[in-house]
C-alpha cells in the first residue's frame, strides 16, 4: 500500500509542466498531493509539540525552526489546500515561532495545536513573503539542522556523506520516509535562503543556493519512488554544491 501510493505520487511526479521551478522567491515551490501537506503539517506540530515539552536552549531552537519550516511548507510548496489556507498557515507558523523564540512555551503549546484546526482566513495575505527576513534567521539557523543530532540538528550532512560513499549502490530501503522529510528540509531551506543577500559575494551566494534548491528539487521525485540507482547521482550532484559553496562560504 505504502509503494503503491509512493508509484502514485511518482507518476504524478514526472509530469514536466510541474517541474518548471526555476529562478526567484517567487519560485513555484516544490508539487505535493494534498493528502502530503496535510501529513508533513501533522508531523510537523507533533514534532513541535513534542520539543516543546523539552526545556533545554537546543530544543527551544529546534521547536522554532520547525515552526518555521512549517511556514516554508505552506510558502514553498503547490498543490493541495487553496492559497489562502497556506497563507493562514504561513502567518501563524510564523507567530508560533516568534512566541517560542520569547519564550512563552505555554502559548506556544496552545498555538501549536490549533494548527491542526487551523480554518483559511480569506483576508490572509497570499503574496510570498521573505521568511529570512520575518523569522529573523541567520544562515547558520538554516545549516546547523544539517549538523549532528548532539548539537540539534537532524545529521543530515553526515547521512548524505555516508550515502555518497556507497556509489551507484544505494539501496532503495535507504529512502525511507525520513530520507524524504529530509529532502523536503534540505529544499526549503534554500528555498527560504533565496532571499538571502550574502554581504561578500551575494551573486555568487545565490548560486550555489539555486542550485542546491534545484538539485534538492530534481532529486524528490526519485526518492519518493525510492529509486536508488536513480537518486544516487543526483545526491551526489547535490553534495557537490554543499562542498563547493562551503569551500567559498563556510
Ligand atoms: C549557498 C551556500 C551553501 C550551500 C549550498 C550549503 N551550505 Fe552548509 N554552510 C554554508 C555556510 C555559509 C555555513 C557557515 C554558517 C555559519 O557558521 O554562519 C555552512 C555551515 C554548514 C554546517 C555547519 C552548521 C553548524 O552550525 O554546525 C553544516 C552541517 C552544513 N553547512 C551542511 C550543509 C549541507 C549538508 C549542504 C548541502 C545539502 C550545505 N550545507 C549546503 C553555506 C552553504
Amino acid at each position: 500500500m505504502k509503494h503503491a501510493r509512493r508509484m502514485g505520487l511518482a507518476l504524478m511526479m514526472v509530469i514536466p509542466a510541474l517541474w518548471s521551478v526555476h529562478g526567484a522567491d517567487d519560485a513555484k515551490g516544490i508539487p505535493i498531493t494534498e493528502a502530503e501537506y496535510r501529513k508533513l503539517v501533522k508531523s510537523t506540530v507533533d514534532e513541535i509539540t513534542k520539543t516543546l515539552a523539552k526545556t533545554d536552549a537546543k530544543s527551544k531552537q529546534k521547536a522554532r525552526m520547525a515552526a518555521i519550516f512549517l511556514a516554508a511548507y505552506a510558502q514553498h510548496t503547490t498543490g493541495g489546500p487553496g492559497a489562502a489556507e497556506r497563507a493562514t498557515m504561513r502567518d501563524a507558523a510564523l507567530k508560533l515561532a516568534q512566541t517560542i523564540a520569547a519564550g512563552q512555551i505555554a502559548d506556544a503549546k496552545k498555538q501549536a495545536s490549533a494548527l491542526l484546526t487551523l480554518k483559511a482566513d480569506p483576508n490572509a495575505n497570499t503574496a510570498p513573503l521573505s521568511i529570512m527576513k520575518v523569522a529573523k534567521l541567520k544562515v547558520d539557523d538554516l545549516m546547523h539542522q544539517f549538523g549532528p543530532p548532539a548539537r540539534g540538528g537532524y545529521g543530515i550532512e553526515f547521512r548524505y556523506k555516508k550515502l555518497t560513499g556507497l556509489g551507484n549502490k544505494l539501496p532503495n530501503e535507504t529512502l525511507d520516509d525520513e530520507f524524504l522529510s529530509s529532502a523536503y528540509r534540505v529544499a526549503m531551506s534554500f528555498a527560504i535562503l533565496k532571499n538571502y543577500k550574502h554581504e561578500d559575494d551575494p551573486d555568487k551566494f545565490r548560486k550555489y543556493v539555486d542550485d542546491a534548491y534545484q538539485a534538492t528539487v530534481d532529486m524528490i521525485p526519485e526518492v519518493r519512488a525510492q529509486n536508488g540507482p536513480r537518486t544516487a547521482p543526483l545526491l551526489y550532484k547535490l553534495t557537490i554544491v554543499c562542498s563547493r559553496c562551503h569551500n567559498d562560504f563556510r
